[in-house]
């Protein structure tokens, strides 16, 4: 089939050193809300992006562009947190309105994992990329994580129109409710049929989720109690699974009316993969409120994955040719991939130990029981199964090549995995979930010991051992391994040579 493809809008010299929002404004649909933790959106935005929270003392820091309408400067980032851990607390909002995303407190569907039910934040380090080589970080959302604004200035309400865009990683995605970008119920509750209207990005199943051509992940509009591709609520054979490592995403609403068009962030234009009327029973007219999501559903539904780069919310409706230049300036950001790892190296191959670095406990290997993963006291004088229990061979990571796997030497075809929380070895059933349950990404040890192990779905938590189990811990989170308890020396592992 062929899709409709669009003319690229001839960038007016004005507008060739323009951002996003610059380009929005002068096409008559201003930037009502813009969130991005990579770059300002704006040429002469030098304001705070972003917010980080240090695991070690709950100290923050804000992230600002290296310069007026630049990249953001990571390296603030990386010396803030050098040394301890750090999540995401705020993603500003630079439109001059104040509509700050935070963490999202908990809604009709879900009270998130936190004792007050808030939802997780993301770890800071999950998702780095460069742009046009520069270092930045994007937002990790790992299930359960989310972001909301329940009391936002001047995005669209009731019928009125906008237009949204985000940047994904358009191979960081899940079937869960919602991965959503964009306008949802000022109260966190589902209000009914139309109360949203946000950009959803996955292989959402189940009633009320519309499908578009192929297996997924399709770009689909979260109206509330449905994902749309079009205006049959089953299926629009014209929204093509879509799945680029960068990805645009773009959803559009006005009376009767809306579309969704999408493409590659780092090539080639946008396409428009719906443009028609609205479903029926109770989307048209719209009911939008206006609250701002991100990550989670309108009623906080918190069991979705996905990576958000960058982001805004228009007051009224953006012409494609607006769109289509905003897609050449995305384009000309130069988003790239980066390494996921440092510290000490790992080798593809190799057989490794991992020791534990807390005072005391320093005699101390992951190893493992049948299908727990613990820490055991072992030496070169150990009994040969133990020093096989606690021999571990590397291998790629098995969601990512780029990150690292673990398989059991005494169990060939067993892996660590996550499950719970807590480590464990089980068989590689070759599931999506499995092989992201069981890649890891080393990074340098926290403490200043070895390699601090980091979750790749979960890239808050980290290895760490706890009365002689492992788990995936976050600092100071709810969980009592969560504990921040010498955490720096509990999640750093000198890796070394293994046993057998
Ligand atoms: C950080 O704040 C949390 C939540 O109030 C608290 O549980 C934790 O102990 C604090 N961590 C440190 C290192 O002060
Ligand atoms: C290590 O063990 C010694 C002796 O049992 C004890 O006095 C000391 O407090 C322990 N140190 C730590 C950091 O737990």
């Amino acid at each position: 089939m062929v899709y409709k493809t669009v003319l690229a809008l001839t960038a007016t010299a004005s507008l060739a050193a323009a951002g996003p929002c610059d380009i929005y404004a002068s096409g008559g649909t201003p930037c009502v809300a813009a969130h991005s933790t990579t770059r300002a959106l704006y040429n002469g935005y030098s304001g705070s992006l972003y917010q980080v929270l240090r695991g070690s003392d709950n100290a923050t820091t804000d992230i600002r562009p290296l310069s007026a309408g630049g990249v953001a400067n990571a390296a603030t980032q990386d010396n803030f947190c050098a040394g301890s851990t750090c999540l995401i607390s705020i993603i500003y909002d630079q439109s001059g309105r104040n509509n700050h995303l935070t963490q999202a407190p908990p809604g009709g569907a879900a009270r998130g994992p936190n004792s007050n039910g808030f939802d997780y934040l993301a770890g800071a380090f999950g998702a780095p990329v460069t742009l046009n080589g520069q270092k930045a970080y994007g937002v990790f959302s790992s299930p359960f994580t989310g972001y909301r604004n329940n009391n936002p200035s001047g995005t669209a309400k009731g019928d009125g129109a906008e237009g949204l865009y985000a940047v994904f990683d358009g191979t960081h995605y899940n079937t869960g409710c919602c991965f959503d970008y964009g306008n949802a119920e000022t109260s966190s509750l589902d209000t009914g049929n139309g109360h949203m209207e946000a950009i959803y990005f996955g292989t959402g199943d189940g009633s009320g989720r519309g499908t578009g051509s192929g297996s997924g992940p399709w770009i689909m509009a979260d109206l509330e109690n449905g994902l749309f591709t079009g205006f049959d609520p089953i299926n629009n054979p014209a929204n093509p699974t879509i799945s680029p490592r960068f990805l645009t995403a773009i959803v559009k609403g006005q009376p009767g009316n809306w579309a969704i068009r999408g493409g590659d962030s780092t090539s080639g234009s946008l396409s428009t993969f719906y443009n028609g009327a609205r479903p029926n029973n109770g989307y048209n007219p719209m009911s939008k409120e206006g609250a701002i999501i991100l990550g989670i559903g309108g009623d906080n539904s918190d069991s979705a994955q996905g990576t958000f780069y960058e982001g805004v919310m228009t007051s009224g409706f953006p012409s494609d040719a607006t769109e289509n230049a905003v897609q050449q300036n995305i384009k000309a950001a130069g988003y790239a991939t980066t390494s996921l790892t440092s510290g000490p190296a790992l080798n593809v191959g190799s057989r490794v130990s991992f020791r534990v670095t807390t005072p005391n406990f320093t005699n101390r290997y992951i190893a493992h029981t049948g299908a727990q993963v613990n820490t055991q006291v072992v030496s070169s004088s150990s009994a040969a199964a133990l020093k096989q229990q606690s021999s571990w061979t590397v291998r790629a990571g098995l969601a990512l090549s780029s990150c690292f796997s673990f398989e059991s030497v005494d169990s060939p075809g067993q892996f660590i995995r996550h499950a719970n929380y807590q480590l464990m070895v089980n068989t590689n059933d070759n599931s999506k979930i499995f092989h992201e349950d069981a890649t890891f990404c080393p990074q340098t040890g926290v403490n200043g010991q070895g390699n601090t192990i980091r979750s790749w779905s979960y890239p808050a938590r980290y290895w760490r051992h706890y009365n002689s189990i492992v788990y995936i811990a976050g600092n100071s989170g709810p969980h009592e391994f969560d504990n921040p308890a010498v955490f720096n020396d509990d999640i750093s592992f000198v890796v070394s040579p293994s046993f057998a």
